[in-house]
């Protein structure tokens, strides 16, 4: 995975928390080029990992210790042997739509997960100059949108009646792009709001002793090594496998939700700037290509690459997902010195090719 522009050689260690994961493994080369030390704690979630084995794109130099962040006990092996400069907090529960049926693991996970991990930095006495979260774009909800006499308003979630009635935007006013700084976070799923209590949780412990913070708000990731096993999120390898199969691509609502999608080499070049960049700031930072797609579009992108049927629209929705995102990512830029390369055509292509190199891909 290409990160190494972004890495300088820095010495000491880096614990990385849910690293064996598509995000993870992604950052665990230019980890091990730019740390002595790279230790992943991961629990090699089945949802994941399906044959329960180290991945085999985690790079070698890192170690891996299987175990659940949730659990002290967890926090008291691994900080035995280790005393982390840096942690990468990835681990997490990632399904926006399972989140409201499974909202307890998704808050076990993602809150008490996190706060077992402070617990244990602070009652081993190791506490790590900087911490680096992945947090979403979930913690947005619907955003921030604009009327047309230019004031600002923010739509709340759509109701299960309007989504019934096929009403998908709100009238009269258009969304604006996400931004850490002039958008007030506002879930609409419980994954948002346990993404958001990181946060939450996460400045206040680290103001308390004096750890530097780095937060930074993914939009939708997508590339090589995603998972394709996962039915809870995804959608760019789920139509890849569909297009495979010569389907036509469904469409929810009425095709013209807008996502920022961004290629997982962007996203670790940005976590891994978190990691080593002489500069940071409280505010949180958003993370995307800073321009928005249809999905409408990206489903042709994929069609076409296959060759397959084109898309079509069903009308169909999911609860807890909202009706456009994308991010500016001025902040980033401007903290990180990161900024991303690559278009989603670009992305599109590069993604199809890994997927058919898969050798047990199945189409979907
Ligand atoms: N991929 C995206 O589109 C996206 C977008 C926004 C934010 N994020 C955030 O980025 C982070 C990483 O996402 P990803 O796409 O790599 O997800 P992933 O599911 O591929 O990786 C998560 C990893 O965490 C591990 N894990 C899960 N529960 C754990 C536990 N209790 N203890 C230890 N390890 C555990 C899993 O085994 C997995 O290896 C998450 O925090 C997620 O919220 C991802």
């Amino acid at each position: 995975m290409t990160t190494t522009s972004a890495a300088s050689r820095q010495g000491g260690t880096v614990l990385v928390t849910g690293g064996a994961g598509f995000i993870g493994c992604a950052i665990s080369a230019a980890l091990v080029e730019a740390f002595d030390r790279v230790v992943v704690v991961d629990n090699l979630h089945p949802q994941i990992h399906a044959n329960g084995q180290r991945p085999d794109e985690l790079a070698a130099g890192a170690e891996l210790i299987i175990g659940d962040v949730a659990q002290a006990k967890t926090w008291d092996t691994v900080l035995a042997g280790l005393t982390p400069d840096v942690v990468i907090h990835l681990a997490a529960e990632t399904g926006t739509a399972q989140s409201l049926n499974e909202s307890t693991r998704h808050a076990h996970v993602n809150v008490v997960g996190t706060t077992q991990m402070l617990d244990g930095l602070s009652r081993h006495g190791k506490l790590p100059r900087r911490i680096v979260l992945s947090s979403s774009r979930a913690v947005y909800g619907e955003g921030a949108w604009t009327r047309t006499d230019g004031t600002v308003l923010y739509p709340g979630q759509r109701t299960s009646a309007t989504l019934d009635a096929q009403q998908w935007d709100f009238t009269d006013a258009r969304p604006l792009p996400m931004k850490a700084a002039n958008t007030f976070p506002a879930p609409v799923s419980v994954y948002g709001g346990t993404k958001l209590a990181q946060e939450h949780i996460i400045q206040a412990w680290a103001k308390s002793f004096g750890v530097e913070t780095v937060i930074l708000r993914l939009q939708n990731v997508y590339g090589p090594g995603q998972s394709l096993i996962n039915p809870y999120t995804g959608i760019m390898s789920l139509f890849c496998r569909m297009a495979m199969g010569q389907k036509s691509i469904p469409l929810y609502e009425d095709g013209e939700v807008r996502r920022d999608f961004i290629l997982i080499d962007d996203v670790a070049s940005a976590i891994v700037a978190g990691a080593l960049s002489p500069t940071v700031q409280d505010q949180p930072m958003d993370i995307g290509s800073g321009e928005f797609q249809t999905i409408g579009t990206a489903a042709e992108l994929i069609a076409k690459h296959y060759q397959a049927p084109a898309p079509h629209v069903t009308g169909q929705y999911r609860q807890g997902d909202v009706r456009h995102a994308w991010a500016d990512v001025s902040d980033a830029q401007r903290v990180l010195g990161w900024t991303p390369r690559y278009n989603l055509a670009q992305g599109i292509d590069i993604l199809a090719n890994w997927i058919d190199a898969q050798p047990d891909v199945q189409p979907a």
